[in-house]
């Protein structure tokens, strides 16, 4: 089904080369004020062509609001965003009609549907995911204002590529932190840590003590850090050179989260987190806290032991991941999800066609080289739906 969430449900449409994506949004609360640009801002971080790292399909992604909000205020009726396929190249996929390509969906949709979308990826083209990030926007900007929950992704690692240890925030560091994280945004709508080591920002938002190149990369890559940011961006274009693609690691951290979201048994809160980020394409896993890691630890290491802190008991370290028994704690909720390397690759690959003759295929067409810059803004799209969806049944649920 195309639908996700109970409360806050959100059904998206459309497929990539088709006239458009979008999503039908409902469970949206009444009277709260968005602006479409606030909606676009999250939708120009994930478009396609936004830089030399991303692939050269263009789209505006212009979020165009068809119901469900009217002089910017929401109705709390179903609403109803759309958003055109304007770059499509049909020609470049009738070169691929003839494969089933290697680690993309066509082969599995073909078994379950008996046909596959005619060029392009139909519903298994991350051109599915604008409609989900213009759903979260609105879940985000709603977690924000109402309840000051913050919800940030950047990437971490790209192929064996990581972001220096000591910017791997601790959850000490965490606690000193609570209610005070400062991020900035530049114009063309990218954020910055305003604390992140070699990065200082004026309060015009503009970087003051980067390399230029630095900052663009750090840009380009969302990796905030500009050592790490420049070499991501460097193996990136080497690799689209080489006709291959990369993997990575997006990690995620959401602030103020209330305790008490989740459920105790099959909607536990990270079930429902894992599912939302299994759900982007190219997921291939998702750790929540100390994740696989934790399994080195001894119990005496993992527990986090309670702190009595001005807020009232707060867990002094976070392997849990802000969960316990799959409700939230109040800690930052923290995760991990894992990309694989794009599957459409220009690198000649031996392979069956459907007709079953074994062909060497270099697949033509703009592709990305690797999707862990363009899926930080899809990370916390689906993070916010899941923490919006938890909250409004939460508010059911309780007697105050
Ligand atoms: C932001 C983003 C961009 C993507 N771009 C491409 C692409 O250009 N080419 C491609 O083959 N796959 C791309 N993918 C991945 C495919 O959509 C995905 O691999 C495919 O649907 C198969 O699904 P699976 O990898 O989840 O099994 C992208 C994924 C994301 C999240």
């Amino acid at each position: 089904m195309s639908s996700f969430g109970r409360v806050y449900r959100v059904t998206t449409y459309g497929e990539s080369h088709g006239k458009a994506v979008g999503c039908i949004i409902e469970g949206m609360p009444s009277g709260f004020e968005i602006t479409q640009q606030q909606i676009q801002y999250h939708l120009s971080r994930r478009r396609p062509g936004q830089s030399s790292l991303t692939t050269e399909r263009s789209e505006s992604d212009t979020a165009v609001i068809l119901s469900g909000i009217q002089n910017n205020i929401t109705l709390g009726t179903p609403i109803c965003i759309s958003i055109a396929n304007s770059d499509t190249r049909s020609s470049d996929y009738s070169q691929l009609s003839a494969f089933p390509r290697p680690g993309h969906a066509d082969f599995s949709y073909r078994m379950k549907y008996g046909c596959n979308a005619e060029s392009g990826g139909g519903r298994a083209s991350a051109r599915e995911t604008a409609a989900r990030v213009a759903a979260g926007a609105l879940a985000i900007n709603y977690l924000e204002e109402k309840h000051g929950i913050l919800i940030i992704s950047w990437v971490e690692s790209v192929e064996n590529i990581k972001l220096p240890e000591d910017l791997i925030w601790t959850d000490r560091e965490e606690i000193d932190r609570l209610g005070s994280i400062e991020i900035t945004t530049t114009e063309n709508g990218d954020w910055f840590y305003k604390n992140c080591e070699g990065v200082s920002i004026d309060k015009d938002g503009n970087i003051i003590n980067a390399e230029i190149e630095g900052q663009r990369e750090i840009v380009n890559t969302r990796c905030p850090n500009p050592d790490a940011a420049l070499r991501i961006a460097k193996k990136i274009r080497d690799t689209k050179i080489d006709g291959d693609s990369l993997g990575g690691i997006i990690r995620c951290k959401c602030y103020n989260v209330p305790s008490g979201l989740g459920e105790p048994c099959f909607d536990k809160l990270q079930a429902l987190l894992a599912h939302a980020m299994l759900s982007i394409p190219s997921t291939k896993g998702f750790e929540i806290g100390s994740g696989f890691e934790g399994t080195h630890m001894l119990g005496s290491q993992h527990n986090d032991c309670f702190l009595n802190s001005e807020k009232g008991l707060f867990p002094m370290t976070n392997h849990a991941g802000g969960v316990l028994g799959g409700i939230s704690s109040g800690a930052t909720i923290d995760f991990r999800v894992a990309f694989k390397p794009v599957s459409t690759i220009k690198k000649p690959q031996l392979t069956a066609k459907w007709d079953g003759d074994l062909e060497v295929l270099e697949a033509k067409g703009r592709h990305d080289s690797c999707v862990l810059p363009r899926a930080t803004p899809i990370v916390e799209s689906m993070a916010a739906m899941v923490i919006m969806d938890c909250l409004l049944l939460q508010k059911m649920q309780s007697s105050s």
